[in-house]
């Protein structure tokens, strides 16, 4: 599929995945940097059945094409499996994730690395915008759960979904 003597599809497709619960500016940020690098970008929300998260998939789903329908080239899709596999039914070669920091990196790397080993996806690491770098869903799922003030941290959907969840106005 993504080796030097394949074919390659003249659309120029990426994916940019992860557990997003919910998304965070962080993740839209990156988001919308891939959608001006490629022409089709996809959000793939994988789904991790031993993990259970503050939100089902459909309603991350839902908050991810809300806050991303302005882009235009941005779909967004659930999938139950290894991410290479996603890739490769979607012919897609590349992956694109945000580094926020050097202890990102030992994990990434190894999942970059293995992800090319096992069907040769290329990823591409995007450094997330400074504002972002201590940003993560858990972080902010825990900042709300305790009342403290997540509004420049969110898109406003998600600011109101997380109120709602956690049953604080
Ligand atoms: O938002 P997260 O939880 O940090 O994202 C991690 C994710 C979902 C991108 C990663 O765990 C993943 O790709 N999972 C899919 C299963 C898979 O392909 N595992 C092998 C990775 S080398």
């Amino acid at each position: 599929m993504t080796g030097p003597e394949s074919e390659e599809s003249p659309v120029r497709r990426a994916v940019c995945p992860g557990s997003f619960d919910p998304i965070t500016n962080g993740h839209l940020d990156i988001i919308a940097r891939a959608s001006r690098l490629y022409d089709e970008v996809y959000v793939a929300v994988m789904i991790n059945q031993s993990k259970k998260g503050l939100f089902e998939i459909e309603e991350r789903i839902d908050l991810i094409r809300t806050v991303t329908a302005e882009y235009g080239n941005v779909r967004v899709e659930a999938f139950h499996g290894l991410l290479v596999d996603f890739c490769k039914q979607r012919d897609i070669p590349a992956i694109v994730k945000g580094l926020r920091a050097v202890s990102d990196f030992d994990y990434e790397l190894q999942m970059a690395q293995m992800n090319n080993g096992l069907s040769g996806v290329e990823t591409l690491f995007v450094p997330t915008n400074p504002t972002y770098s201590f940003l993560s869903s858990s972080l902010v799922k825990e900042v709300a759960a305790w009342g403290g003030d997540v509004s420049h941290l969110v898109p406003a959907e998600v600011l109101t979904a997380l109120t709602e969840r956690l049953g604080k106005d």
